[in-house]
């Protein structure tokens, strides 16, 4: 069933380079941009790889831990973390958390999930108002910089893209401008809204659904890891 992944990832694992217990921090505070969809691909494809995986869901709304309890046990397994409750615990045997976190949020809550980020990933949506409003928020992560004692990397992730468009040109040029890495173009397709709906991700998906999206996946995984050590394999190479 993982064909796709261990492909991918086999030979390169011992490759990685990160400490222990890896916070990627998922941020945008305008709604409905990605925020979960992406943490939950993210842990998945790091539970198909074989690394221990925490989702820590900071959202009240905790969709990503309802995506989580769809999840059959015949998945490989990704650790559940409230942490939109005030005593939630990360497990110590998690080598990646992924941090879901809420629409809205600002000032010293966005603040205290900074400080705990070793990598943040801001999606954005093509559309004028999100544009906007990530101006706006890295703005505001800017200025909170120097106050983060983990100096995070920082990446943008164009997300639900039709790459046609005028308006996904204006988001990469908006991009460009700023110094921050630009990541990965994520496509707009149903295979997220069929995989989420299952407590399955992207990766879980029959190869000939998932193929064109793993190009912007591979360079997002390999942007984390902060080498470009994965291909993206062809269908009869995974077949
Ligand atoms: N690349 C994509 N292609 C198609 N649909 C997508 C894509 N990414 C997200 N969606 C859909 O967009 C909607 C909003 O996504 P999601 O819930 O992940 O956003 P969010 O930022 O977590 O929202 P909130 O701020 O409310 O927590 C969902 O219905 C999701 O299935
Ligand atoms: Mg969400």
């Amino acid at each position: 069933m993982y064909e796709l992944i261990s492909y991918i990832y086999t030979n390169h694992r011992q490759l990685m380079t990160l400490t222990n217990m890896h916070h990627i921090l998922i941020l945008n505070s305008k709604g409905g941009c990605g925020k979960t969809t992406i943490s939950v691909n993210i842990a998945s494809f790091f539970a198909c790889w074989g690394v221990q995986v925490a989702l820590a869901d900071f959202d009240k709304q905790h969709s990503s831990t309802d995506w989580l309890r769809c999840r059959s046990k015949d998945n490989p397994r990704i650790l559940s973390v409230a942490a939109w409750q005030e005593d939630y615990h990360i497990p110590d045997e998690a080598e990646y958390v992924i941090m879901d976190t809420p629409a809205g949020l600002d000032g010293e809550a966005m603040l205290a999930l900074l400080k705990k980020a070793d990598t943040i990933l801001i999606p954005i949506l093509p559309s004028p108002l999100d544009i906007r409003a990530a101006g706006r928020l890295i703005h505001d992560i800017m200025q909170q910089y120097n106050h983060l004692p983990n100096k995070p990397r920082i990446g943008i992730i164009a997300n639900r893209v039709r790459r046609q468009t005028k308006i996904y040109n204006s988001l990469k040029r908006f991009i460009d401008k700023l110094d921050i890495d630009f990541i990965a173009s994520l496509r707009d397709t149903q295979n997220y809204i069929t995989s989420t709906s299952t407590g399955t991700s992207l990766f879980e998906l029959p190869n000939w659904k998932k193929q064109k999206d793993l190009t912007g996946w591979c360079q997002l995984i390999n942007w984390i890891n902060y080498n470009e050590i994965f291909e993206v394999p062809k269908l009869e190479d995974t077949a």
